[in-house]
């Protein structure tokens, strides 16, 4: 027998849940990671690498665990990021995000490849909820500036520019499911044809410009002023030429493991990043977020604890959502909240400015 919402006590129990109810094809294009999934899996192991130095005699009694990121305040450090095609999940689709998103007092990112259109996204909201725009570069940068422009115009409050994907990476388990349905599912901003054989990620995406370089981020700067991250940056070169570059910020990640295999984990690199940006004094010039593979509140105050502004969690709410729809997403972000007060107080941290890179022994991080 399924499960009832209630006993759902993680973020690991929706998605056992959803594994069993989604349809096949959903659930391929949803789960899967690029060729062997060894990044898909470091992304989770990567966290089990990192313990604890909790401090004692701390007075939490009261524990808040609010922050900001770009300049909005949030209940919790963490952001709903983009995944495509939320109606495979849900026949609501990213609307069902949205609601939840404002329950909880966190920012909901808005993909490119949406399946309810951008306006619907930005309707569903609140008047005091922000959200932000996952931006995939259109060959025709004429569409781009229009939809920046657009973005802006609705309001976003942060432009998310994904440099991870060139090319989309080959996910198997999503081209053995030759994905058919997908014209329903996906609002084409492109207009291209979509090639339906080769599942459902590699379809949408043909529109996407492999030339972007970073001789196109003055260009961007000047179209919009939005706060401009990069999303995908994998070493500390490229977080050092982001801020020469003069972007607000940017997103360690490997896409959830669905890019390039063997990319490193971004709790890794964040490890790797921080140190130097402390060295030339550069911490306060540029937000660092990260995201894949979160999963519990400790990876949250892990990732915070290293001098990430917060981390982005995309699969956990599409399964909730899948699974449960609207109470499953709230469930999931309120067991994310009730863990983090209270590993907040077992680690001896009244606020998330108290959380710093003393109370996490890294020895086991493959770079320390
Ligand atoms: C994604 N991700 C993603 N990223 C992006 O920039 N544009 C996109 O359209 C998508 N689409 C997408 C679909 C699905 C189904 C998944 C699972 C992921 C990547 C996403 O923003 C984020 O980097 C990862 O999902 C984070 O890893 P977790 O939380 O899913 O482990």
């Amino acid at each position: 027998r399924m499960p009832i919402l209630e006993q759902c006590y993680n973020l690991m129990d929706f998605e056992a849940v959803a594994r069993r109810v989604m349809k096949k094809t959903a659930w391929a294009y949803y789960s899967s990671g690029a060729d062997d999934e060894i990044t898909l899996r470091e992304n989770h192991s990567a966290f089990h690498k990192i313990w604890f130095r909790p401090r004692i005699l701390v007075d939490v009694e009261k524990v808040d665990t609010s922050t900001t990121m770009l300049g909005t305040k949030v209940d919790i450090p963490f952001y709903v990021t983009a995944t495509a095609l939320g109606k495979l999940g849900h026949p609501e689709g990213e609307v069902v995000l949205t609601k939840g998103a404002k329950k909880h007092n966190v920012i909901q990112m808005i993909p490119t490849l949406a399946s309810c259109s951008f306006d619907e996204i930005c309707d569903a909201r609140e008047a005091d909820q922000v959200q932000w725009l996952q931006l995939y570069v259109n060959k025709d940068r004429a569409v781009t500036k229009r939809i920046v422009e657009h973005a802006e115009k609705r309001g976003c409050k942060g432009l998310f520019i994904t440099v991870d994907a060139p090319q989309l990476g080959r996910r198997e388990k999503d081209m053995r499911s030759k994905f058919a349905d997908i014209g329903s599912n996906v609002q084409s901003s492109t207009g291209d044809d979509v090639d339906r054989s080769q599942g459902a990620a590699r379809a949408i995406s043909s529109f996407i410009d492999p030339s972007l370089s970073w001789k196109d981020i003055p260009w961007f700067l000047s179209i919009t002023k939005m706060p401009i991250l990069l999303k995908g940056v994998q070493c500390v070169e490229d977080v050092l030429r982001a801020v020469e570059a003069g972007v607000h910020g940017v997103v360690l990640s490997n896409h959830g493991g669905r890019q390039l295999d063997f990319a490193r984990s971004g709790i890794e690199v964040l490890a790797e990043v921080m140190p130097v940006l402390r060295e030339r004094g550069w911490q306060d010039r540029i937000e660092i977020y990260i995201d894949g593979g979160v999963r519990r509140a400790t990876d949250i105050i892990k990732a915070v604890c290293l001098g990430a502004k917060g981390v982005g969690i995309g699969r956990p709410f599409l399964y909730a959502m899948s699974a449960y729809g609207g109470p499953g997403v709230d469930r999931a972000m309120q067991l994310l909240k009730d863990e983090m007060e209270m590993n907040m107080r077992l680690i001896g941290a009244s606020d998330v400015s108290q959380l710093n890179p003393s109370m996490l022994d890294t020895r086991g991080l493959s770079m320390h």
